[in-house]
Formats: C-alpha cells, sequence, structure tokens
C-alpha cells in the first residue's frame, strides 16, 4: 500500500500567509500540517512510500522541507508537479504512473484528524473489500460541502454542496481507493468550475454497482483552509502536547495549565496561560500569553498580551494586544506603549511585514 498526499493548490483563501510558503507547510503547534500527516501516516499504517502532488509555485519548497525532515528516512518519497490546480481527481489521475496497480490512501495535505482515526479507518478498508473507502465526518451544515448518503454500510450516492442535504456526513478529505479510481477519473468530466471533482470519481464505482464503504471519523477533524480553522486545530494540537519546560523561567513569571517550553528561552515578569508552546531562543518580557498559543523560534514579545494566536519564527512584537491571530515570519509590530490597554485585536499578516506606531 502507498500513500498520495495532496500538497498542491492555490491556499487564496490563507493569503497573505501563502504569499511565501504553500499551506501545507504553515505551523500547526510550531509543526506543518504535512508533517502531522506523515507522523499520523508512519505510527498507524504501514505505509512506506509517500507520492506528494505539488504546485508549481511551491514544489521545490516542499520536496526540500520533506527529503531533509526525519521522514525521508522512514518513507520513500516521489513528488510529483500539477501544473495547474486543476481539482482533486485530476491531482489523484497524474499519480498514476507512480502508484502503479495496488490500493493506496489519499490524504489531503490541509487535514488534521485526531490519533487512532487512520488505524481505524485502514483496518476497515482491509476487512470491507470495497472499491473505495471514504473518511466521513459528521457537520452541523453540510451544504458547502461534498456530502455521501449512506445505507446499510454502503455509501449510496455523493453529493456535491447540496442546498437540500439528505445527510450531515461531509467527505474529509481522507479516501481508500483501489486503483480501480483512475478508471473512474478517466471517465469523469470537469464540473461547471472546470475541475474533474474527486467527489465525482467516488460516485462513478457507486453508479457503477460496485461497493463503496465508509469510516465516520468519531474525535475532532479540521480542514486547516481558513486562518479561523488554523486557530481552532492549533487550539485543539496544543491541548494534546506534554507538559514539559526545558528553560529556567524567572521568579518573576508565573505559569498555569499546560507549557511546552524548548531550551533556551527567557520568560521575565509574565503571566503564561496553557495550553501554550514557545520554541526556542525566544525572550518573553513582561507578557500575558495564552491560553491557545503557539510560538515559533527567535522571537521576541515585550509588554504584549496574547490569546488563541499563532507567531512564526523571527517575530518581533512590542506592546500589542492580539487575538485569534496569525502572524507570519520575521514580521515587527511596535505600537505606542499605550496600546496594551486598548481592545484585543486581529491580524493576519503574511511574513517580513512591519507595522509601527508613529
Ligand atoms: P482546496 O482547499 O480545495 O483548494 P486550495 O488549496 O487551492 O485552497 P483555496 O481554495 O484556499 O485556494 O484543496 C484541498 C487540498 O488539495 C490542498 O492540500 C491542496 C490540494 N490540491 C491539489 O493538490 N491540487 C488541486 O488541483 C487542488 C484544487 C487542491
Amino acid at each position: 500500500m502507498k500513500a498520495v498526499i495532496l500538497s498542491g493548490g492555490s491556499g487564496v483563501r490563507l493569503a497573505p500567509l501563502t504569499n511565501t510558503i504553500t499551506k501545507q507547510l504553515l505551523p500547526i503547534a510550531n509543526t506543518p500540517t504535512l508533517f502531522h500527516i506523515l507522523e499520523l501516516i508512519k505510527e498507524e499504517t504501514d505505509i512506506k512510500s509517500v507520492c506528494v502532488v505539488v504546485s508549481e509555485d511551491y514544489g521545490h519548497q516542499v520536496k526540500d522541507e520533506l527529503l531533509s525532515s526525519k521522514y525521508n528516512k522512514h518513507f520513500d518519497f516521489d513528488f510529483v508537479f500539477q501544473d495547474k490546480p486543476l481539482g482533486l481527481a485530476h491531482a489523484v489521475q497524474i499519480t498514476n504512473m507512480h502508484i502503479g496497480d495496488e490500493p493506496f490512501l489519499m490524504f489531503l495535505g490541509d487535514i488534521l484528524i485526531a490519533k487512532e482515526e487512520l488505524k481505524k479507518a485502514y483496518e476497515k478498508f482491509k476487512k470491507d473489500n470495497s472499491e473505495t473507502l471514504v473518511l466521513l465526518k459528521e457537520i452541523d451544515d453540510p451544504r458547502p460541502y461534498g456530502i455521501a448518503e449512506v445505507d446499510n454500510g454502503k455509501v449510496t450516492k455523493m453529493v456535491e454542496k447540496p442546498q437540500n442535504p439528505k445527510s450531515n456526513l461531509c467527505l474529509s478529505g481522507i479516501y481508500f481507493f483501489k486503483p480501480s479510481v483512475f478508471y473512474a477519473i478517466a471517465n469523469i468530466k470537469p464540473s461547471y468550475r472546470g475541475e474533474l471533482e474527486i467527489t465525482d470519481a467516488v460516485d462513478y464505482p457507486i453508479q457503477n454497482n460496485k461497493k463503496v464503504s465508509y469510516y465516520v471519523i468519531e474525535n475532532w477533524w479540521f480542514d486547516i483552509g481558513t486562518p479561523e480553522n488554523m486557530i481552532k486545530a492549533n487550539e485543539v494540537m496544543l491541548a494534546d502536547l506534554p507538559n514539559k519546560i526545558s528553560s529556567t523561567i524567572s521568579s518573576t513569571s508565573k505559569i498555569s495549565g499546560k507549557a511546552f517550553i524548548e531550551e533556551n528561552v527567557s520568560i521575565e515578569d509574565s503571566e503564561i496561560t496553557g495550553p501554550v508552546i514557545i520554541a526556542k531562543n525566544t525572550k518573553i518580557k513582561n507578557c500575558k500569553l495564552g491560553p491557545s498559543v503557539s510560538i515559533g523560534s527567535n522571537v521576541t514579545l515585550e509588554n504584549s498580551k496574547i490569546d488563541s494566536s499563532i507567531i512564526r519564527e523571527g517575530v518581533k512584537i512590542k506592546h500589542a494586544v492580539l487575538s485569534n491571530s496569525i502572524i507570519g515570519k520575521n514580521v515587527e509590530f511596535a505600537f505606542n506603549p499605550e496600546s496594551v490597554n486598548g481592545i484585543k485585536t486581529m491580524y493576519i499578516v503574511g511574513d517580513n511585514t512591519k507595522c509601527m506606531s508613529l
């Protein structure tokens, strides 16, 4: 069994963060989403070969990150460049030569799920002997999603963005396919938006009286394609981290709740409320941080209040009150000292931006 991870696409909903980095490499709890996915595949399946679909713009960035990661020892990676984001089914189709004639796992590169779900779904796929097994998630409003109607252990119909949904089970972005999916994709037509839709590829065997089975995700699931979802996913993943403090914290600071603090972090005159993660070489002075904050390495924070936010490496922040924010690499915020008495503000800021009070 092999895996295909889709790491192309445009990521426009995460602009300006995605002006310099592909969304699958943006960190959740200080680790890129792609690495969280590889960790699950490593721990919960016997898959050793991973084919990654990448975009022309960011393909080399993904390739460099994966080949220089610890996962390069465990997996054999193949990279397939997709000229244009012509849809999920198109992205799967171009991996045909690499997958060959065997079943495979397909994982969208912007999806995160709790531990143990992939393992259970994989076991079910091996037992079910179906053409496809889709991982589904129960949701409150199914209208924006690809929806599966089910009966008696089988998917009976796939509907893309239904106006009057008959089911609240949406496609989660994780699938197990037999190689017959390549035949299905060759037989579907582009949708009204000009893309080859995966929903149609899943529907094809159903229309041809073949079995498509499903597994309903019991625990949490996130599509990190929007800032709001990134913040929520960060909150949930931080809650799962162990409590580990590897730096000496000044006696004038207080830490409550779970904190994962790396080496050479200095925290002075500050109040930290977990869950938080703080990467190495970061300096924090006179701040209130947390809950649900991730801070990258080499960050400097002074006289600021931050909750529910992702702060990437190299950021410098002075006198700011942030909430539900994502701050790109090497951003500098330097506001007036009085700003810290102001209202909480949400910022989504791309790399290398400077914001200063005059
Ligand atoms: P989407 O989130 O549907 O699309 P996108 O990444 O282009 O994002 P946006 O709508 O914000 O512009 O993609 C889901 C996953 O599939 C994501 O990891 C990117 C990947 N993908 C491809 O690899 N090729 C494609 O042609 C498309 C559409 C997506």
